[in-house]
């Protein structure tokens, strides 16, 4: 099959969230793709039967799996609610586009390691999760190979954008709203904005050989920091007055213990498809300025 040659259709479930909004926000630059975003309310991944109705009404060549329960903390205690969502319903998920010949593209997490390493995680790297979150994405990533082999995920981390709640967004209200905030300097990661990741989402769908390379990838941004100088660097583009202090991750408790560097490796991504990483105080950047306007 040649995909030029072929309206291509994308289901996007969960299309509320940041990266559901991201690759809306996209889908005017794919001409040749028709979009059908599905909102939690319009269509739960958790709901066998709607699932196949949807299926059954259209014909989808890829479902791009943005839904997802991302309460890291509070999956804590709320364990059940993360696996149904997280784990079963990408399992149910993952069959019904089986069974209907759709690629799933699902969408994981660098929290499926447990930060024991001291350079970036490659994709066949142990997994070891250190809190529920983790393991409920972990469970779904083999739910999905498990019933859908075409099956291609992305892991990514640190996730923010212009749309809904993320940590960008937090630190810009609390340095205008505080003199001084704490954030923790001894979490490393990959800060990822979530238009290039929408962005390389396109691209894999666009190349036309995503069938033939299914399996584990990681995509996050260039270079990495810690949340403590990603704050600092928030302040510095956005020109606000708030003092930020460095603190460990004792003296800022959470319900859910956090790897302590979760950097991931993208070579894997940007070998298979034509994938772009950009350093992610470029793509701060970009992100602040929309904030801005
Ligand atoms: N955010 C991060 O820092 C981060 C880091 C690494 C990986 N990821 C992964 O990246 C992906 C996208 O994350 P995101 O930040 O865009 O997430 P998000 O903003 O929290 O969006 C998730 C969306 O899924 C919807 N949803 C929840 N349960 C659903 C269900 N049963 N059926 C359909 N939709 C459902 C949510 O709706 P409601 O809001 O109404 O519940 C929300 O609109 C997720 O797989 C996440 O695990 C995120």
């Amino acid at each position: 099959m040649s995909l030029k040659d072929k309206l291509i259709t994308i289901l996007v479930t969960g299309s509320e969230g940041q990266l559901g909004n991201e690759l809306r926000a996209l889908s005017s630059n794919f001409p040749y793709c028709q979009f059908l975003f599905v909102s939690k309310k319009e269509l739960d991944i958790a709901d066998p039967v709607k699932l196949e109705k949807f299926f059954s009404g259209h014909s989808i060549d890829f479902c791009v799996n943005c839904a997802a329960y991302t309460a890291v903390d509070k999956a804590e205690s709320e364990k059940e609610q993360a696996f149904h969502i997280n784990a079963e319903a990408v399992g149910i998920l993952a069959a019904v586009c089986h069974k209907n010949k759709t690629q799933l593209i699902h969408i994981s997490t660098d929290y499926v390691f447990d930060g024991s390493k001291t350079e970036p995680y490659t994709e066949s790297d142990k997994t070891k999760t250190l809190n529920v979150y983790g393991a409920s994405k972990l469970q779904g990533e083999e739910f999905a190979i498990q019933n859908c082999r075409s099956t291609i995920i992305i892991r990514t981390s640190w996730l923010y954008s212009s749309f809904k709640s993320n940590f960008v967004k937090t630190m810009l209200r609390l340095m205008q709203e505080k003199e001084s905030i704490n954030v923790v300097n001894d979490q490393l990661g990959c800060p990822t904005y979530a238009a290039d990741l929408a962005l390389a989402i396109m691209r894999i769908i666009k190349s036309g050989n995503s069938r033939e390379n299914s399996g584990i990838y990681h995509f996050c941004n260039e270079g990495v920091t810690s949340w403590y100088d990603f704050a600092v660097s928030i302040k510095e583009l956005s020109g606000l007055g708030c003092e930020v202090n460095p603190v460990s991750t004792d003296q800022y408790p959470t319900a859910s213990k956090r790897p302590v560097y979760t950097a991931l490796d993208t070579q894997k991504i940007k070998s298979a498809f034509p994938v772009v990483t950009p350093h992610w105080k470029d793509s701060l950047q970009k992100c602040l300025q929309l904030l801005n306007k």
